[in-house]
């Protein structure tokens, strides 16, 4: 699949499996879920672009490569993609952080805007949408359209479990989109729901229900 990145490293392989576990609790879940953002983070910033800057060690001049002025921003999708912020943020504690709110409507599946809050300059930011849950790709297929209707060119896409589906969906309206995923599963089920999935990332997360 084109632009599509999974994540087979085996921290990453084991944790997503703890959190798939119907019986791990809403602190252990919260815990691994922020642990899996800070390993992807990791993967995802592998391409920002380095530039050789001179440093004075104790002992002497050293050219050495740091970042290069790149200006990033990651943007959850609330309420799930809250859970991911912490763990990104350690790894770039400098990122802008944007939100945006949407909620699938239960009986269309359509995502309902309801919050909007971003960066001023996101058109000159390399912006990383988070959600865990890629399902029919509805939500994350309009975070990408409200971004791109800001100015924002340069977007990617980072998420826990995604559905064939949800990949296809964002793919055929944002083919520029990056995606990265800890897993593709096998399918949606009748209510929109990755099959086998977690679950509902926000109960989940947050315990409610
Ligand atoms: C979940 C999830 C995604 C969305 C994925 O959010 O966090 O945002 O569903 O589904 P989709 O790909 O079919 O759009 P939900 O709507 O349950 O809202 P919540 O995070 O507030 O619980
Ligand atoms: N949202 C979730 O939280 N889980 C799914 O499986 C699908 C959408």
């Amino acid at each position: 699949m084109n632009n599509v990145f999974v994540f087979d490293h085996p921290l990453i392989q084991h944790k997503l499996a703890l959190i798939r576990d119907e019986n791990t609790g809403s602190k252990e879940f919260r815990e691994l879920v922020e642990e899996l953002s800070l390993l992807m983070a990791y993967e995802v910033t592998r391409n920002l672009p380095l530039e050789e800057v001179e440093v004075k060690t104790p002992v002497g001049p050293a050219k050495v490569r740091m970042i290069s002025g790149k200006k990033l921003g990651i943007v959850p999708i609330l309420r799930a993609g809250l859970g991911m912020v912490n763990g990104m943020l350690k790894l770039i504690p400098a990122a802008k952080v944007g939100h945006i709110g949407l909620y699938r409507d239960p009986d269309t599946l359509q995502p309902v805007e309801y919050y909007c809050k971003l960066p001023s300059d996101v058109s000159e930011r390399e912006l990383i949408i988070l959600d865990p849950m890629l399902a029919t790709g509805g939500s994350a297929a309009k975070a990408v359209e409200v971004l791109k209707s800001k100015g924002a060119t340069n977007i990617k896409l980072m998420c826990l479990i995604a559905a064939p589906e949800g990949i296809e969906a964002v793919h055929k309206e944002h083919p520029d989109v990056e995606i990265y995923t800890a897993a593709i599963d096998e399918k949606l089920n009748s209510h929109g729901y990755i099959v086998p999935g977690l679950g509902d990332a926000g109960d989940r997360l947050f315990g409610t229900k």
